[in-house]
């Protein structure tokens, strides 16, 4: 049992970390715009009006790229928004980001500081249509195979409930655009109606969600 809610806490904390990427020009560049680029267009070897710009900045104190993809504890970026930096005064000068901007700001650079989240670039412009095609067989014994189909590449998160809530299965994992199919296996479970929802989540479409029912008959 211990097993079992691990396996799902799991998969749960990979999906949400899948869904959270930070996207730069959405939440990263406002922050920069609203608190630093007033001074920032070149001040001490930093400037803050771009991405390109924020990745090519080398601080006049510090002597290193102030952003070191990958290692927020690495990048003088980070330091300098906290209380207390090594070398000059906390940033922005005669203020500070709140704990959350912070937070951000380091999120990003830990995914990699991309200029937009990773693997979805393919996808961003186009709307996710996302349809149920039902499982077959059903009623089925103790296996079944859900059908799905999308117009993007998702992340998408299989919930099978008892059709008192219980949740007996969860399965998560990237799929393609097109046609696609989840094997599912209730062995060991009685027969009855079963409750399934599929939520298909990406950054460029958000979260989407479609739900079905099977019935095992043993
Ligand atoms: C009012 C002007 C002002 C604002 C606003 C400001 N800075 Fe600065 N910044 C400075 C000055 C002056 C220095 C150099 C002196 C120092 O480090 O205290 C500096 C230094 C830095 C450095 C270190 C570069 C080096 O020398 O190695 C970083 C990184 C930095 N700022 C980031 C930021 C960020 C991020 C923001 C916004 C959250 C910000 N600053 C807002 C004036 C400003």
């Amino acid at each position: 049992m211990k097993l079992i809610s691990l396996a799902i806490l799991f998969c749960i904390i990979t999906f949400t970390n899948t869904f959270a990427q930070v996207d730069y020009a959405s939440q990263i560049q406002p922050i920069f715009s609203a608190n630093c680029t007033g001074c920032h267009g070149g001040t001490s070897g930093v400037t803050l009006n771009s991405y390109s710009a924020v990745m090519n900045s080398t601080g006049a104190q510090y002597g290193i790229k102030i952003v070191s993809p990958g290692n927020a504890a690495l990048s003088p970026l980070v330091e300098k928004i906290k209380a207390n930096p090594s070398k000059g005064g906390r940033m922005p000068q005669g203020g500070s980001l709140s704990s959350e901007q912070i937070t951000l700001i380091e999120t990003w650079i830990n995914e990699g500081a991309n200029s937009v989240p990773t693997s979805i670039e393919d996808d961003a412009k186009t709307p996710l249509t996302f349809a149920l095609d039902g499982n077959y067989p059903n009623p089925f014994n103790p296996t079944t195979t859900i059908r799905f189909s999308m117009s993007n590449s998702a992340t998408v998160l299989l919930q099978v409930y008892s059709i008192r809530g219980n949740l007996v299965l969860t399965k998560n994992a990237q799929f393609g655009s097109g046609s696609n199919q989840i094997p599912v296996d209730l062995h060991g479970l009685a027969s009855g109606t079963y409750l399934y929802t599929l939520t298909a989540h990406s950054p460029s479409f958000g979260i989407q969600r479609v739900n079905g029912k099977m019935l095992l008959i043993k």
